[in-house]
């Protein structure tokens, strides 16, 4: 039996979150890294965990995340799974738990699925990547909230320790019965 890891990345930090974690998880499991905006005809017998994780843009996850979740409900809910969240109200330690973190605490307020397992990691803030009106925002919400406004900078505020635990404890669950 395999894993099956599915992200939702805009600018490819989420993406390379869901590498690590496939990355941590070769050693002990065979594991397929699929975009869930491309995720078609998924073959779920070969799998006994799932595991999404979806960044956030201006206050949302990309709708395509709920869409799936509710499509295949059935399939998600006879396995372990889990689920992660990226963004940049996590760069604070106080609001990277599911629990502190709003975006991630309304996702699962308002999904009919509860993940086994569920962390919230700090994304990447790549101004020089951002075209003008997004470079702008963001600069505004940095303001605004005591981050980086330097608007030639790159940061990245992912813990990949955090990342590599949260992936053993992925991997940790127990398979459940279908
Ligand atoms: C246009 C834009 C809007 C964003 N909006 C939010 C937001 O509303 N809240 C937040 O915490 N982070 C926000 N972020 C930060 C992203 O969640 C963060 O950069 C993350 O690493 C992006 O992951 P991705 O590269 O996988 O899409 C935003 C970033 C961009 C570029």
């Amino acid at each position: 039996m395999k894993a099956l890891i599915l992200y939702s990345s805009r600018d490819g930090q989420t993406r390379e979150i869901a590498a690590y974690i496939a990355n941590q998880l070769k050693t002990r499991q065979e594991c397929d890294t699929l975009n869930i905006l491309h995720a078609e005809n998924i073959e779920w017998q070969q799998y006994d965990r799932v595991l999404i994780g979806a960044s956030i843009r201006y206050g949302h996850f990309h709708p395509k995340v709920d869409k799936f979740v509710k499509q295949h409900l059935a399939e998600i809910k006879k396995r372990a799974s889990g689920f992660f969240s990226v963004n940049l109200t996590a760069r604070k330690p106080e609001k990277r738990t599911p629990q502190t973190n709003a975006y991630t605490r309304k996702f699962l307020l308002n999904s009919p699925w509860q993940p086994d397992c569920c962390a919230v990691f700090a994304g990447a803030l790549r101004y020089p990547r951002y075209g003008f009106f997004d470079r702008f925002m963001i600069q505004l919400i940095m303001r605004m909230t005591g981050g980086e406004t330097d608007t030639t900078k790159e940061v990245e505020y992912t813990d990949w320790e955090e990342v590599a635990r949260f992936a053993h404890e992925f991997a940790d669950l127990t398979g459940k019965k279908r």
